[in-house]
């Protein structure tokens, strides 16, 4: 069964150019309601813990920041974003009590209340705090006004990304955490799908907010899977032709210039000067792909003050008309890099793109920085092939499923439930109740430690 959290492939796209934060506004689509969502919400279900939404659940609107990265006068404008609470069966900030979060995805958040089991049905037996919150520019959570201003333009579209969406979960925790003075309470993102790798991303860049994840279907590592064509280097052509067709096709027939250049004697020594590279190149493949690089760098931090693309585009289309194809590239080059540059394409410069892209290194950040996540994942699930399938440590762990499907784990329990999902759940289950054992066990020995510095400065 699939739910809000679980998009339809042609959502994919769509979601990881989000999630990198390579936004051009014509990429969004605002997504179709697909027609699943409706048919589960007409299912008779049998619920092993029946809600009652309207009773125990509290509709709240959060003052949100805009624009949590830059400092320009509109950066300071707010909209109303959701969130929904249940404090039913809390424990309460006296016994530090945990917060269950559900970091909302690619939909309004009315469904993941209704259908996203995993908080309620863990709340008695963790005596949790339970928070829904709603994706920015989805259901009611949509900034300048209405729907229609907010899908206007590039300027109103930029502030539609990830980045900004986990800040925002970051803003809405910490307020939470104040207002029932649950400083001490640990905090659990949860997600499903996109909303997984937002949860996963939320443990790894804001730690101190979140003491663990646990992302359900996430394919983080989706692109590793698929050939470049068919996945990310196709949205970075898209950016390219939508900024302008006159430079997506100079782009594109600059590969067989290079090559043609290359094929020559004297040629790659040519091209080296030309494009002014740190060091002198040794084959075509290597000056495409530092172009290759470069343009996805582009898409992928396409941001809104500067708009990268653009910038190469104005460079490639500036040249005069009756320059060639490889003076055309270099201005592009020189218009992003700037033209003060002594070389271009040092070979110690590993761009963000390359490490955010290569399971090498996803592997490497979750090794290095990552822990408490737990990835989750149904090996039917088509989207299983972009997952975390393995442990990466100790505590960036994955509970696979043989015959599991998309979110099936972080949805609602039902008696029919098969053993193997009961299983997966009660995996999960027990590992968040270990980490949160451990947050306890270090709480204790902080405040017995604070006590006595207290105590020691006293007399
Ligand atoms: C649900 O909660 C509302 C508001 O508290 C209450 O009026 C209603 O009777 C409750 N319904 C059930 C079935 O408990
Ligand atoms: C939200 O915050 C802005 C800026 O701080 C303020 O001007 C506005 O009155 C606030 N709105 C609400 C509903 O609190
Ligand atoms: C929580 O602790 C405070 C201070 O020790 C106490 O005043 C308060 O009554 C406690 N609240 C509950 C619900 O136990
Ligand atoms: C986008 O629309 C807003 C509101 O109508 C307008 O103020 C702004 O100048 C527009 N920006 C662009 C880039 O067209
Ligand atoms: C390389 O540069 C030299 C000198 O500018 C030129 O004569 C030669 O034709 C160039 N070779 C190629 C393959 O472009
Ligand atoms: C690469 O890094 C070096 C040192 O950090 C810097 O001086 C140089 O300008 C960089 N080159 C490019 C192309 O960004
Ligand atoms: C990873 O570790 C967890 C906890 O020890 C275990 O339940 C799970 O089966 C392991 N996953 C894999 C893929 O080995
Ligand atoms: C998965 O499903 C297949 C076919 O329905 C079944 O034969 C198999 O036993 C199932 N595996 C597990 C682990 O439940």
């Amino acid at each position: 069964m699939k739910t809000s959290t679980c998009p339809s492939s042609v959502c994919l796209l769509f979601i990881f150019t989000i999630f990198f934060n390579s936004v051009t506004a014509s990429r969004f689509n605002i997504p179709r309601l697909s027609p699943i969502k409706g048919a589960i919400l007409q299912e008779p279900e049998i619920r092993s813990s029946e809600r009652n939404i309207s009773g125990d659940y509290e509709d709240l609107f959060y003052n949100q920041t805009l624009d949590h990265f830059n400092y320009r006068p509109e950066s300071y404008s707010t909209f109303q974003q959701r969130y929904v609470i249940s404090s039913k069966y809390w424990g309460g900030a006296n016994s530090s009590s945990p917060i269950f979060a559900y970091l909302g995805a690619e939909a309004p958040l009315d469904n993941d209340v209704l259908f996203i089991g995993f908080l309620p049905d863990n709340s008695i037996r963790f005596k949790a705090l339970l928070v829904y919150i709603e994706h920015r520019y989805y259901g009611k959570s949509i900034p300048f006004g209405s729907r229609e201003e907010a899908f206007k333009n590039t300027s109103t579209l930029g502030y539609f990304n990830s980045a900004q969406a986990i800040a925002d979960y970051a803003e809405i925790l910490m307020y939470v955490k104040k207002q029932y003075h649950a400083e001490d309470s640990p905090v659990i993102v949860v997600g499903g799908s996109y909303g997984g790798m937002l949860a996963s991303w939320f443990r790894l860049k804001y730690p101190h907010v979140a003491l663990g994840a646990l992302a359900s279907s996430a394919p983080i590592l989706y692109f590793d899977d698929i050939t470049p064509q068919d996945g990310y280097y196709s949205i970075v052509s898209k950016d390219f032709r939508e900024a302008s067709e006159s430079c997506y096709q100079t782009i594109r027939d600059s590969w067989s210039a290079i090559d043609k250049v290359a094929s020559q004697p004297d040629g790659l020594s040519n091209l080296s000067k030309k494009f002014k590279t740190c060091f002198p190149l040794k084959t075509a493949s290597e000056l495409k792909d530092y172009l290759l690089e470069l343009y996805s760098d582009a898409a992928q931090y396409n941001q809104p003050l500067r708009y990268p693309v653009n910038v190469i585009c104005g460079g490639i289309d500036g040249e005069a008309s009756g320059s060639d194809i490889l003076s055309k590239i270099v201005a592009g080059v020189a218009a992003y890099e700037g033209d003060h540059k002594f070389c271009y394409f040092s070979p110690n410069n590993e761009s963000e793109t390359a490490v955010g892209w290569s399971w090498q290194n996803i592997k490497l950040i979750l090794q290095r920085f990552g822990s408490n996540i737990i990835f989750s994942n149904g090996l039917k699930d088509p989207y299983s092939s972009g997952g975390v399938l393995e442990n990466i440590s100790d505590s960036v762990v994955a509970v696979n499923t043989v015959n599991g499907s998309h979110c099936l784990d972080i949805l609602r329990k039902n008696y029919g439930d098969p053993d193997w999902l009961v299983k997966q759940r009660e995996t999960e289950v027990g590992i968040i109740e270990g980490w949160i054992a451990k947050y306890y066990a270090d709480l204790k020995e902080l405040k017995i430690y604070d006590n006595r510095n207290l105590y020691s400065r006293k007399i």
